[in-house]
């Protein structure tokens, strides 16, 4: 079973960025518990703040992964071209936020991501990467 996870700009400061909404814990700290409770799958994990870039890797693992996790960040708002690229692959990809994006400002509540996901979560803080692979599991 192989599961990507995929992260969009400024992920990279997780523990460090607006700590109030988005927690204190580094995404590689977490990444490691992941990888511990869930030791029957084998992971990637990528991170871009280029739209370009995450297409790239999307593309890339897209027709060969069991799953995709994937929290686009600000493109999610934004990018018509990520939502295409997840469209063109074979791959099921659960969109995940942290944060609740349905309880902060109108900008945030439009995706271009969720129509072309399997499933969306959001609001749940961290957990959300695990339900997301929860269920990824669940299809095997
Ligand atoms: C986010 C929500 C987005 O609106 C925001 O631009 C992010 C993070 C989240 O995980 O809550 O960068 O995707």
């Amino acid at each position: 079973m192989k599961i990507a996870i995929i992260n969009g700009p400024n992920l990279n400061l997780l523990g460090k960025r607006e700590t109030d909404i988005y927690g204190n814990m580094p995404f590689e700290k977490f990444f490691e518990q992941v990888k511990t409770k869930y030791s029957q799958v084998t992971f990637s994990y990528y991170q871009s703040n280029i739209e370009g870039e995450l297409i790239n890797e999307l593309q890339r693992i897209g027709y060969e992964y069991d799953g995709i996790v994937l929290n686009p960040a600000g493109y999610t708002h934004t990018s018509v071209a990520i939502g295409d690229a997840i469209a063109a692959i074979k791959t099921p990809v659960v969109e995940v936020h942290i944060s609740n994006v349905h309880a902060r400002e109108d900008f945030r509540k439009l995706s271009h991501v969720s129509g072309k996901s399997a499933g969306s979560i959001f609001g749940l803080g961290l957990k959300g990467y695990e339900l997301a692979i929860e269920y990824l599991l669940s299809l095997k």
